[in-house]
């Protein structure tokens, strides 16, 4: 990977994304890849700062991939797209620094800290069950919901319905540019997308010499919303699948932590011995309550 070409930042501002690490994981990564696969894609801070020749990518949540699928669609459209992303602005009325729809200097004075949400909360609310009544739902919508959202998360209740907060946040110069820099990738490159469980996905790949596979699953031990529909028994499933990958010959690299907060993932420490174990300095920040923790961050690969 050449070094000095800029980052790219994922247009899902995924929480507990690569961004932040992914100059120093890369340089840990193969220099020739032919297909990159990733099993646990999420907004995809990864595949967008490696070369390869294709890339098949996955993630159980199917509304990350659906939206993954939607913009990648939209690629051809760039123009079209952000014109209807203006109109949508303005008429919920939401704050977009990028149109000049910017919050009212009275209402920055009131809420010095908290403008944004303040100023989009009405706007997102309707924008929102809008979004929830509608019969066909429209994944731009979906994408503006997550942008303006709290946490820039994705999270739907029992009933389909989207159920996230406005977040105190813009849509800002960096949004347009993460939009643009992904559409760049998905107009140039060969991509495909799945919303399978990580195993069925891995097991089913038909893979080739020079293939890669990039893995970064919700960590056992940290707490994170996807973190939920985590365990130690997945966790187990994945060692042996990575170990079966790496009787096939095929390359892997697995991001994980092996200590966080006093607590340590044992299984993890013992299995990584075999493989080559690279400490990541990490800036990993709570979810919970935004505080930095202890923890240690780890690359594991087979090559
Ligand atoms: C740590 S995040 C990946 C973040 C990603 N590297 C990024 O930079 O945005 C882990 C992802 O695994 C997905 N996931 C959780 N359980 C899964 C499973 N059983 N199979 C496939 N994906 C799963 C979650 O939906 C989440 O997106």
């Amino acid at each position: 990977m050449n070094p000095d070409v800029r980052l790219k930042r994922s247009p899902f501002f995924y929480v507990g994304d690569k961004f932040k690490l992914i100059a120093e994981i890369r340089k840990h990564f193969p220099e020739k890849i032919n297909t990159f696969v990733e099993p646990f894609l999420g907004g995809g801070s990864v595949f967008l700062n490696v070369d390869a020749k294709h890339y098949v990518l996955n993630d159980i949540d199917e509304n990350v991939i659906a939206l993954h699928k939607f913009l990648t669609s939209q690629a051809s459209k760039e123009k079209a797209l952000v014109t209807r992303i203006k109109d949508l602005v303005e008429q919920y009325n939401l704050s977009c620094s990028v149109f000049e729809n910017v919050v009212p200097i009275e209402l920055k004075k009131k809420w010095p800290k908290t403008y944004y949400a303040e100023f989009n909360r009405k706007g997102y609310g309707l924008l929102k069950s809008d979004y929830n009544t509608s019969k066909k739902k429209d994944l731009l919508v979906l994408f503006l919901l997550l942008i303006y959202g709290f946490n820039r998360m994705l999270r739907f209740n029992r009933k389909g319905e989207f159920n996230i907060p406005v977040g105190n946040v813009d849509f800002n110069q960096n949004v347009l540019k993460a939009l643009q820099d992904y559409f760049v990738t998905a107009r140039e490159k060969e991509v495909s997308f799945s919303a399978q469980d990580f195993k069925k996905f891995l097991t089913s790949q038909k893979f080739s010499k020079n293939d890669f596979v990039y893995v970064d699953p919700p960590y056992l031990i940290s707490a994170s919303e996807y973190n939920k529909l985590w365990n130690e028994e997945l966790d187990g499933e994945l060692m042996q699948i990575l170990d079966r990958l790496n009787d096939k010959g095929i390359r892997f690299a697995l991001s994980n932590i092996s200590a966080y907060n006093g607590r340590k993932n044992e299984k993890l420490i013992s299995w990584m011995k075999k493989y080559n174990v690279y400490p990541i300095k990490s800036n990993y920040i709570s979810y919970h309550n935004n505080t930095k923790k202890e923890i240690t961050e780890v690359l594991i690969t087979n090559y």
